[in-house]
Order: structure tokens, then C-alpha cells, then sequence
């Protein structure tokens, strides 16, 4: 049997760097470049397991700071596992705290050791180190877990990024030697995280180091805050040359469909974003057209679907005009309708680019995606 979390790379493109494989793990094996919709409570915001596996999607994330707080990690074990509890058995992916911390709390204190937080629902005082977030992360029971960093805010002077970069590092080393302390590892894998900012020879330090302690599969953090998306482009061309073939690399937090053609160019396998689920729920939806807002007035009387090359259960089911209703009524079935349309969008949008790398064509595939999507001038 593979190692779980391990990659086997398929196919490269002749044309970028691109690649097509696999993510073996015992809930089963993910075809990549895979986008993986958000469940930052164990829970993609307002759609049914069943609505999710029929959209294709292969993995879910999972937030553990939030599943720490409620309901906590001892009833999350005693269901067994997030994925008994959840009910949802395809693999599952954990973010090890570290971003949410940072992103979600006004009231925190780093040092060597960790980061000390007041929760965002009852205020009350926590700790979070390395090796803490590896003991939740175990209990949570994902089948890829991430280590415990620093998402360096954007922008950063170079000394804090360095000083950031460096700390992720030594933390990634103690998460290294928790996790493999017991048999998790027989049933999970950890992901390093590679950090430094937008700082060329950071970031490419950062990836020697990572890859010299040997990690199953490798993510990019310290993106999409709030950097150019040249920016961005450029971290993914920094760090991609040191990154071993045979794993998987994973960019967080990306993106917008346009970020993940770029991204997959560039030679990333796995991506997340909440944006299909929070524009959902802003009435911001993604058609092969381009992104529309439902709530405006233009839809009040357009009887037609969303997209009519989707065939989501919201396209197949509801009209433009009354999703516009709901919305501006603010019935609540259009926060689940317009999210899992938004997903079925990203995943099949996947699922194109997988095609398209089949066959080789993937420059082709990318054109035609845009020449349609912004056909409508925005
Ligand atoms: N999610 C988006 N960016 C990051 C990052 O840099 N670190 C972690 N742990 N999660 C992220
Ligand atoms: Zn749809």
C-alpha cells in the first residue's frame, strides 16, 4: 500500500508545468489539480453531504481552531473521528489553527513556544503550540493534517519575515517529531508549510529547509493576503523549483477560478478557498460567463438558470429571477442553492483543467475558459 498523502505524478504538460496525478489515502485517492471547498466547522456552510459528492468533490478542509472550540476535540474523538461525525467519508484535509488565530482574534501573544488566544465565541483564554495542534489535529482524525505556522501578514518588513519564515520552521520540525511519535501516521499524513513572505530569497530558503525535514506533501501559506496577484504568481515561480516531483504542493487559501489556472500552470496539485461559499452567500455566483451578482436587478425577471452549462441541482431546479427573490427576501434555501452551484462551478472547472492535461491541451482549454468567462466585460 502507499504511504497516505502520498502523490503519484500521471501526466506532465508539454506546454507548462502543469501536472496531472493522484493523492492516495486511505478514504480513497484524489485525482489533482483538485480544488477543495471549505468546512471550517466540519460543515460546508449550508449544503447536505449528499449535494457535495454529487458536485465531485473529492476532499473537504476543516478548520481545527474552530472544531477546538466547539464542540471540541473530546466529542469529535468519541464519535470517531470528523469523518464518523460528519458523516462525511471521502478524505478530509485539517488547517492546523495557526491562520485562524492570527486571522480571527485581536487578543493574541506569539512566543517560541506557541500562541496564546482568547476564543472568538466566549473570550475565554487558550493556548495553542506545535506539538498542541498535532494532538488536535490527531483527534480531529483528517487524513492530510497541516503543521502549526505563521501566515506572515501582508505587507511585512523583511526582518519580520524572516523572523517569521524561521520561527515556522523551528515550529514545523517539533510538528514533525509529535506527529510521528505514535500511529497516526499510519493513517494520516503531514503537510510543511512553506512561508517568507514575498521576499524571493526567504521564500526559497524556507522551501530547502522543508523539503530537507522530508514532509509528505508540501503547501505555499502566506498568500492571498492581500498581495498582488503578480505577487502571488511570483512565490508559486520562486518556490516550484525546489519542490521534489513526486509530492504533492498545495496552495492555500487560492483562489478565484482565474488563480487556479495560474496556479496549475505553475505546477500547484491542491487548492482551497472559502469564496464559493462565502460569495454564495453575498449573492455572487461564478458562470461560465463570468461572476454576476443574483441580488441585482437585471435577474428580476430573467427566467433562464444561472448557467447553462451547469448542471448543478440550483440550475436544474430554480431561475435567475426567483434565486433574485430569495435573496432579496432573504430566504434563507438561497444561501445553500447558490453556494453548492459556486461549488459544482469550481469543481467541474477541476475538472476541465484534468481533462485538458489528459489530453494535452491544457493552454487551449485555459484560452477558450477565458474568452467565455469574460465575455461579459467584467
Ligand atoms: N491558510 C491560508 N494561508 C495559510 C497559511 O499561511 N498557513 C496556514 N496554516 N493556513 C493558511
Ligand atoms: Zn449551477
Amino acid at each position: 500500500m502507499a504511504e497516505v498523502g502520498s502523490y503519484k505524478l500521471i501526466k506532465k504538460s508539454s506546454q507548462c508545468k502543469a501536472r496531472l496525478g493522484q493523492v492516495y489515502t486511505t478514504r480513497g485517492v484524489i485525482d489533482t489539480p483538485v480544488f477543495m471547498p471549505v468546512g471550517t466547522q466540519g460543515t460546508v456552510k449550508g449544503v447536505p453531504n449528499e449535494d457535495l459528492q454529487n458536485s465531485g468533490a473529492q476532499i473537504i478542509l476543516a478548520n481545527s481552531y474552530h472544531l477546538y472550540l466547539r464542540p471540541g476535540t473530546e466529542i469529535i474523538k468519541k464519535a470517531g473521528g470528523i469523518q464518523k461525525f460528519n458523516s462525511w467519508n471521502r478524505p478530509m484535509l485539517t488547517d492546523s489553527g495557526g491562520f485562524q488565530i492570527f486571522s480571527l482574534n485581536e487578543i493574541r501573544k506569539l512566543t517560541e513556544d506557541g500562541a496564546k488566544f482568547q476564543s472568538h465565541i466566549d473570550g475565554s483564554s487558550h493556548f495553542f503550540s506545535p506539538e498542541k495542534s498535532m494532538q488536535i489535529q490527531k483527534d480531529i482524525g483528517a487524513d492530510i493534517i497541516m503543521c502549526f505556522d505563521e501566515c506572515t501578514p501582508y505587507p511585512a518588513t523583511y526582518k519580520y519575515a524572516k523572523n517569521s519564515m524561521e520561527l515556522s520552521l523551528r515550529w514545523a520540525k517539533r510538528c514533525r517529531e509529535e506527529f510521528y511519535k505514535d500511529d497516526a501516521c499510519k493513517t494520516q499524513s503531514l503537510f510543511g508549510i512553506i512561508q517568507g513572505s514575498t521576499y524571493e530569497d526567504l521564500r526559497k530558503i524556507s522551501a530547502q529547509e522543508m523539503t530537507e525535514m522530508n514532509f509528505t506533501g508540501y503547501a505555499i501559506g502566506g498568500v492571498s493576503v492581500g498581495e498582488p496577484k503578480e505577487e502571488k504568481e511570483k512565490v508559486i515561480e520562486t518556490v516550484e523549483p525546489y519542490l521534489p516531483e513526486n509530492k504533492a504542493r498545495y496552495l492555500m487559501g487560492v483562489g478565484m477560478p482565474e488563480d487556479l489556472w495560474e496556479g496549475v500552470s505553475r505546477g500547484i496539485d491542491m487548492f482551497d478557498c472559502v469564496i464559493p461559499t462565502r460569495n454564495g452567500r453575498n449573492g455572487q455566483v461564478f458562470t461560465s460567463m463570468g461572476k454576476i451578482n443574483i441580488r441585482n436587478a437585471e435577474f428580476k425577471e430573467d427566467f433562464t438558470s444561472l448557467d447553462p452549462q451547469c448542471n448543478c441541482p440550483t440550475c436544474k431546479g430554480y431561475s435567475k429571477a426567483y434565486l433574485n427573490h430569495l435573496v432579496r427576501a432573504q430566504e434563507s434555501l438561497y444561501l445553500g442553492l447558490l453556494s453548492l452551484h459556486n461549488i459544482y462551478f469550481m469543481i467541474n472547472l477541476m475538472s476541465k483543467i484534468r481533462k485538458s492535461l489528459e489530453n494535452d491541451t491544457f493552454l487551449e482549454a485555459k484560452k477558450e475558459f477565458f474568452e467565455n468567462y469574460y465575455s461579459r466585460g467584467t
